[in-house]
């Protein structure tokens, strides 16, 4: 994998946005180019509180847009809780395969001993099959293995800015197919939910532009994008693969370890997270409110 640097020093050099000074909230950067941990806020009560929520409400949109993902730790909140929070940012969306805990925008995130597999193992951006996929998805993690669980993030401006002028050109205005039919047939099969006919499919720009910052991103990845639309198969796969090792260097991430109910709070827009399932025999759980999101372009 390429250091993105040489004699020249770095081919990404990360100028972090002008950024005021937080007047309702604290926020600790992980590192200069994504994640942030944010203390100073109670979820349960900044979601009862109108008074209280506009201006911090505010301030944690500005850190979500500046840092990409921002964490909350020790926070106490009902499932009814974690669900208005969500609808703080916008209408929740509905996953279209996997099963949830009482309400359908209420994703249930488990893994044990048993499980034949964990949520979100590879690199992806959440439901980028969907014509309009989730702006943001908000996870709380009740339950933790001693060790391990960790969830890792990585910065698509950053990888976009770190291509080569060349290859921006070469992917401007391409299109690329997302599936959800590899994706998610059978995969929650072990939760007893049965198939649907079909799981949603869509044809999105490899480069977007965020709504909110009006950054480009690269918005292609492992678990959804079969082919990138008018070029060669083997072309395309060519170029897939290189845009996906390049999106996952470690120079674009950060790596969060969790503790029991912490939040972790990601714009699907410009990250991509993995989780890793290295705590195997332990269980981790929780669950995932997640934020309906415009048409990518
Ligand atoms: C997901 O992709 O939503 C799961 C992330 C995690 O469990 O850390």
């Amino acid at each position: 994998m390429s250091s993105l640097s040489g004699k020249q020093g770095p081919r990404y050099r990360h100028v972090a946005d002008e950024s005021e000074p937080y007047e309702t909230i604290a926020v600790e950067k992980l590192t200069p180019i994504i994640g942030a941990e944010i203390t100073g806020v109670d979820i349960a009560r900044l979601v009862d509180d109108e008074a209280r929520s506009n201006r911090q409400m505010d301030e944690i949109h500005r850190a979500l847009a500046e840092n990409l993902v921002i964490f909350f730790r020790d926070q106490h909140i009902t499932p009814s809780q974690h669900l208005a929070f969500g609808r703080k940012f916008g209408e929740l969306h509905v996953h279209p395969a996997a099963p949830n805990e009482g309400d359908p925008a209420l994703m249930k995130i488990y893994a044990d001993k048993d499980s034949p597999r964990a949520n979100g193992e590879g690199w992806h951006t959440d439901v980028s099959c969907d014509l309009e996929p989730p702006m943001g998805s908000i996870l709380y993690i009740k339950q933790c293995p001693p060790r391990g669980g960790d969830t890792l993030f990585a910065n698509m401006y950053a990888a976009y800015e770190a291509l080569s002028d060349r290859m921006k050109t070469y992917l401007a205005g391409l299109t690329a197919l997302h599936d959800g039919e590899q994706t998610y047939r059978g995969l929650y099969a072990n939760y007893g939910v049965a198939d649907k006919q079909s799981y949603p499919r869509a044809e999105h720009p490899v480069i977007r532009t965020h709504p909110v910052t009006g950054k480009k991103a690269l918005y292609v990845n492992r678990g959804f994008t079969r082919f990138i639309i008018g070029v060669p198969r083997d072309e395309s796969d060519a170029v897939l693969a290189y845009l996906y090792q390049h999106c996952e260097n470690p120079l674009f991430q950060c790596r969060f370890r969790w503790s029991e109910n912490a939040i972790a709070f990601w714009d699907n827009r410009c990250a991509q997270h993995r989780a890793m399932w290295d705590y195997w025999p332990h269980t981790r759980s929780g669950t995932r409110v997640t934020v309906k999101g415009e048409r990518p372009v």
